[in-house]
């Protein structure tokens, strides 16, 4: 097991990274809550095969375990399934000592740890990651929230958790496309910080396919390190440097706006609005006009969508929903551009011409 420590202004964690951790829980979770303590695991049937391990690790170190199960899908994060856990947690008596541990992916740890941060003030949770997604990402850094009907993610908290654990093992029954849609988000960081973890992605690219654990887990420890640095220096994303990790999202955000977050998963999305930002970075003279190419055939051999020809989308309507997006900043659009790969700046005066060339290179009308 290899541990990654993160800094926050309310309370410094540690991401345990290995495999086979379920058994360890317990174990992991007793250098935090005392024994006696009560658990409420939080999870969705997918994730049913992995709740006895943890339960029996948690209940070997003497903490009280209960249950509680979310919907499938992003309808989890929703207003209704806040309150419902909150309740629940409340009937089966749960006090401020008390903890929840979100298991399963970042829709189950958005809404867990959102819970978290305000059931009785404050909680404790710990986030116990299934996903490759929620591995390298959503699980590291604080950010919780539910969607309302306007929109994802517009109420939420920056409420970091006690502990992430990330085992590579589960991802065995991820199902394939969720694999794939989470390296989108791999690659991002290979973007734009780390060289070394591109020419293993390069090199390893059908091992990880395979799910290949050692592979996997090596992607997973590199993602984590990077995420894990960054929000550690900009926890609340103020000082700018937090913003890189939206390499590739405005025009992602655009794209799923534009066909009612329906055709594509986020991480396919990401791997569009990347290859629109490198290809804009391109144009502007910003990074060698190989990038994009050395960047696509990455992306193709992931499995990855690179265009939107086949959605049928007009410019203006990706425009538009791109301008509605939370990440605009007083009206201007950012993007974060690669300049080599392990090294992407943000950049705010675009044009308007510009966005839309390469919007119309990637398949819109
Ligand atoms: N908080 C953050 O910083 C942050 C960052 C990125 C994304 N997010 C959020 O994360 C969500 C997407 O998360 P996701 O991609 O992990 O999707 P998800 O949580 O919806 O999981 C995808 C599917 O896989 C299933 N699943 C999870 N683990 C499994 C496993 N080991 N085996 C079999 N099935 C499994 C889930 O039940 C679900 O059906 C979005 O809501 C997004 O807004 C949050
Ligand atoms: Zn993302």
């Amino acid at each position: 097991m290899r541990t990654i420590r993160v800094k926050s202004s309310k309370g410094n964690y540690k991401i345990c990274v290995g495999q086979g951790l379920l058994s360890q829980a317990g174990v992991l979770a007793a250098s935090i809550f005392s024994p006696g303590t009560k658990l409420m695991i939080v999870s969705q049937k997918n994730l049913a095969p992995y709740l006895k391990t943890i339960a029996s690790s948690f209940s070997k170190k003497g903490f009280q375990v209960f249950f509680h199960k979310l919907p499938d899908g992003e309808i989890a994060k929703s207003e209704a399934e806040l309150f419902r856990l909150s309740c629940d947690l409340l009937a089966k008596g749960f006090e401020r000592r008390d903890g929840i541990v979100a298991v399963g992916g970042g829709v189950v740890g958005d809404l867990a740890g959102f819970a978290a941060s305000i059931y009785l003030r404050g909680i404790r949770y710990v986030n116990i990651a299934t996903t490759l997604l929620a591995q390298v990402d959503s699980a590291i850094g604080g950010k919780t929230a539910i969607d309302l009907k306007e929109g994802k993610n517009l109420m939420g908290a920056f409420w970091p958790p006690a502990l992430v654990i990330s085992d590579a093992r589960v991802l065995g029954s991820l199902p394939q496309r969720e694999l794939c849609a989470s390296l989108g988000e791999v690659v991002k960081y290979g973007v734009i910080r780390d060289p070394a973890l591109f020419n293993l992605l390069e090199k390893n690219c059908k091992r990880i396919l395979r799910k290949d654990l050692g592979a996997i887990e090596k992607v997973v420890l590199a993602c984590a390190k990077i995420k894990a640095g960054v929000v550690s220096r900009d926890e609340f994303e103020t000082k700018g440097e937090r913003a890189i990790l939206n390499y590739g999202h405005t025009f992602a955000h655009g794209i799923e706006g534009a066909l009612g977050y329906k055709g594509l998963v986020h991480g396919e999305a990401v791997a569009i609005g990347m290859m629109m930002a490198v290809q804009l970075a391109a144009d502007l003279g910003l990074c060698s006009p190989e990038l994009p190419w050395r960047q696509m055939k990455l992306l193709l051999s992931m499995k990855l969508p690179v265009s939107i020809k086949k959605f049928n989308l007009r410019t203006a309507t990706i425009l538009k929903a791109m301008m509605t997006d939370k990440k605009k900043n007083k009206g201007t659009l950012c993007f974060v551009l690669p300049r080599r790969i392990g090294h992407v700046t943000v950049e705010k005066d675009i044009s308007l011409e510009s966005i839309r060339k390469i919007l119309r290179l990637a398949g819109a009308k």
